[in-house]
């Protein structure tokens, strides 16, 4: 059988569940890699309130640090639509400013106003066309804000006021790194305004047409800067207690999940532990999920460290699944594994042993956009790597020759 009439093709019942989404969608036609596969845990959908991923295979938030005031540009186009097209089941879309002061560096994706929303739509709306679901994770950089990109020849250097810098906030005002304007320590009001400003964020996102909200709670940045003990030394109800410092972080998914229609999922990336004593712990996080689950999170996606520089990371293949997995277990809610997954059967594996629900793909998916297809070719080998429907009938064509 020729390759495009066996990528088009499936069992009575596969054609009859694709065939109800489809109708769902309101579409005609399936997209490749949306054939039900009984065979392999990585392709098998996962479906978070009333969304569906077509796979387990999610990109990473990584910032492209390509975007002035805040928009999206061709090249968040072309970034997200290459790995839709590549066959990734959901794309989160890099941390996002949901203020202008949210920002890591002037060149950094935001949603802080209405404007930015068409450029976001035109890029949803291709990946939603290649059937990958896009997703954003909205962010506010705290105290590691106004910093130049790393194109930047300066790059990982404190912008200056004077050159267009803006003041970095956080808990406190101790500095995170050596140089740079020291943070301000926000007010209780403050503090309720950036919620407020994540809530705002959260529908700009939807009406932009992303289907998958993550909020950033990890790497030392404002939301973990307020969970971290390294972090976060105030005296008020924001510091202190466990329940004080993962106040913010409460108020935050509240105030996004209401402002959220039903079907849409919530994703929260937290660092599972800062790897010191004295830091955000493991047990820490697991507490933290058990909150968040009530609060109708949807998937806790396990990153780990970033509140200092003084941890000793034991960086390796697979290195953060640990918390995904005690997360997954003791918490009793869906989680992401991130971190050094390059390779599929790696990942079939964690999926297969219940370490967690979600693959994401960093770095490997900047060097293999489509990683998902040799992922099917490798772990599915009977049955015919899918791709884009544009591509198909020229390989097909290829092969006969
Ligand atoms: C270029 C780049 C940008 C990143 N930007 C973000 C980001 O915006 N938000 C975030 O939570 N993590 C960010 N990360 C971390 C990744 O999402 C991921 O957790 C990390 O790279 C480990 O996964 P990997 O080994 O598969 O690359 C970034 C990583 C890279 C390499």
């Amino acid at each position: 059988m020729s390759m495009d009439r066996r990528s088009f093709c499936g069992s009575a019942l596969a054609a009859s569940v694709a065939a109800a989404a489809l109708a769902k969608e309101g579409r005609s036609e399936p997209h490749p890699h949306e054939r039900p596969s009984g065979e392999s845990k990585l392709f098998t959908p996962l479906t978070l309130r009333g969304v569906t991923l077509r796979n387990r295979i999610a990109m990473s938030p990584m910032c492209q640090y390509s975007s002035e005031d805040g928009f999206a540009t061709d090249w968040h186009l072309a970034h997200y639509g290459a790995r839709a097209v590549g066959g990734a089941g959901l794309l989160i879309a890099e941390a996002t400013g949901v203020t202008p002061e949210g920002r890591i560096t002037p060149n950094c994706l935001g949603i802080w106003k209405d404007e930015h929303i068409p450029g976001l739509k035109r890029m949803t709306d291709f990946v939603r066309a290649h059937g990958a679901v896009p997703g954003i994770q909205l962010a506010h950089a705290g105290v590691k804000a106004s910093r130049r990109r790393p194109l930047d020849p300066r790059s990982n250097s404190f912008v200056d006021l004077e050159d267009g810098g803006w003041q970095p906030v956080g808990p406190t005002s101790t500095r995170y790194g050596r140089d740079g304007l020291a943070p301000q320590a926000l007010t209780v009001d403050e503090i309720h305004a950036i919620t407020g400003s994540f809530a705002a964020a959260a529908q700009r996102a939807v009406a932009a047409g992303f289907g998958v909200i993550e909020l950033h709670f990890a790497h030392g940045y404002l939301g973990h800067s307020f969970l971290s003990p390294l972090m976060n030394t105030r005296s008020d109800e924001y510091g202190g207690s466990f329940e004080n410092r993962t106040r913010f972080l409460i108020e935050t998914v509240r105030a996004v999940r209401a402002a959220l229609p039903e079907e849409t999922p919530l994703l929260v990336r937290v660092s599972g532990t800062d790897w010191v004593e004295e830091g955000w712990t493991i047990d820490d996080s697991v507490a933290a999920a058990k909150r968040m689950k009530t609060e109708g999170v949807d998937l806790v996606d396990c990153s780990t460290g970033g509140a200092t520089r003084n941890a000793r990371i034991p960086v390796g293949p697979g290195y953060q699944v640990p918390f995904a997995e005690q997360i997954r277990r003791e918490a009793e809610i869906p989680t992401g594994a991130v971190g050094m997954i390059t390779e599929p059967a790696q990942a079939e594996a964690i999926l297969a042993e219940g370490r967690a629900d979600l693959i994401l793909l960093g770095r490997q998916l900047l060097r293999e956009p489509y990683w998902a297809q040799r992922a099917w070719q490798e772990l599915q080998p009977d049955t015919p790597a899918p791709i884009a429907r544009e591509y198909a009938w020229a390989l097909a064509e290829t092969r006969r020759r």
